[in-house]
């Protein structure tokens, strides 16, 4: 057997077979011993990309048990649908396997405890591959933040405000499972690509600690319309009522009192964007329109008429952008949206590599997933205010 990282990956829909070619394997120091998936052909599918990297063919298997006692794997990567994410962590920690598990909410705060509880019982690193921590304006906007260049931050806003009403409405014939969620569930779904950058700016669970939520939903619209306007002869859609509303808001309150605002927005047509908002006692960022406004510059003797220095973050790029990025920049930016994709996986494989803990933990995946859950709640009994609970149980006030 060679030095190489030796991963299992289970789950091979869009999200695993695309991370597979143009990420995980362009990995020199990985290998692929086994891919998982309960359909043969996505297995089929993974292992030929597999071998067309010149690495040998791998195993394939449809139940993920047939992975937990491999001894030739030393981590797996799981990029399987929501509902099984945390019981498959849990299972592959038990293993004494590494885990990078792709991103997602929670269905009860239940679980999340379990998932924290699994961590502290065996001490196996659990990580959220939440890629979009590692976007490069959302570094960028984090290290001026640590530096002090916005001053004390006050409130964060943040969205995932992607148009996927196509995915939604073809679930059944691309085996997707959004389509379940969105006809049962009602609230915010997807939090973590934009509250993990938040989190890390607001130092939650190391000095900072989300407190309470208060969730309202929109109207369900989106869907409907549009399976009428480009679905009509799927008659079973037509007679189904959508639960998720088209625009869920959320707001965060933190015990330093920071207060933090998600949106959800994903059943309505618009562009794509992370509503990445930063705003502190000396200045902000606005992702929607590129822009930093900074005490003391020039531009902010402009702030009513701001439209001129939209995309002005550019000229603060070489003095703030983050170390990380410059190196990435020098050393060639990979596929994968944008290319957090490669960052993200690369911290993964070195903590599996050096055995460390990861980056990403499972106190951070429980306090972001938790949201999905708690939203819901909140929702239900139309916006009233919801605890989110301390799942380091008292650590955030020394945790580093
Ligand atoms: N980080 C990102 O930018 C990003 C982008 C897209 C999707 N995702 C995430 O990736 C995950 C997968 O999304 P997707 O769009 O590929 O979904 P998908 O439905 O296309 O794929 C999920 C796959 O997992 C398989 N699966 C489910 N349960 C399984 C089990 N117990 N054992 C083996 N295989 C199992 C399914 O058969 C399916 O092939 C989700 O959590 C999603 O939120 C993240």
């Amino acid at each position: 057997m060679n030095n190489k990282v030796r991963l299992g990956i289970v789950g091979l829909g869009a999200r695993g077979m695309g991370l597979l070619e143009l990420v995980y394997l362009q990995h020199p120091d990985v290998d692929f011993p086994v891919v998982c998936d309960i359909y043969e052909d996505r297995c089929k599918a993974a292992a030929d990309l597999v071998e067309k990297s010149d690495r040998p063919r791998p195993d394939m298997v449809q139940d993920y048990k047939e992975i937990l006692g491999r001894d030739d794997i030393q981590g797996v990567i799981l990029c399987t649908s929501w509902e099984h994410h945390i019981d498959l962590c849990i299972e592959f920690m038990e293993a004494g396997k590494y885990v990078g598990c792709e991103v997602g909410g929670a269905h009860s705060v239940r679980d999340c405890w379990r998932l924290v509880e699994a961590y502290e019982r065996t001490k196996v690193p659990v990580m959220l591959l939440e890629n979009c921590v590692y976007g490069r304006n959302e570094m960028m906007i984090a290290h001026m933040a640590k530096q002090g260049v916005l001053g004390r931050v006050v409130h964060c806003e943040g969205g995932y405000r992607h148009d996927l009403r196509e995915e939604i409405a073809f679930g059944k014939e691309n085996r997707h499972y959004r389509l379940l969620n969105y006809i049962h569930r009602n609230g915010e779904n997807y939090p973590t690509h934009e509250l993990g950058p938040i989190a890390r700016i607001l130092n939650i669970n190391r000095g900072n600690r989300m407190v309470s939520l208060t969730s309202v939903a929109s109207k369900a619209f989106g869907m409907k319309e549009y399976i009428k306007e480009y679905k009509a002869d799927d008659t079973e859609l037509m007679n189904t009522e959508f639960a998720q509303g088209d625009v869920v808001t959320t707001i965060i309150t933190c015990a330093n009192g920071e207060t933090i605002t998600l949106t959800l927005d994903t059943t309505l047509p618009r562009y794509y964007s992370r509503g990445f908002y930063i705003q502190g006692t000396k200045g902000m960022y606005c992702e929607d329109n590129d822009s930093l406004f900074l005490e003391g510059e020039e531009h902010a003797k402009d702030h009513f008429e701001w439209k001129k220095h939209w995309g002005n973050v550019e000229e603060y790029r070489e003095k703030y952008e983050h170390p990380v990025w410059k190196k990435y920049l020098d050393e060639g930016v990979k596929a994968g949206h944008d290319g957090m994709d490669w960052l993200v996986f690369c911290d993964f494989v070195e903590s599996v590599k050096n055995k460390t803990e990861v980056p990403i933990d499972v106190y951070d995946m429980a306090a972001w997933m938790c949201i999905t859950t708690l939203s819901e709640e909140s929702v239900a009994m139309g916006g009233h205010p919801v605890a989110i609970p301390d799942f380091t149980n008292g650590a955030w006030l020394k945790r580093k």
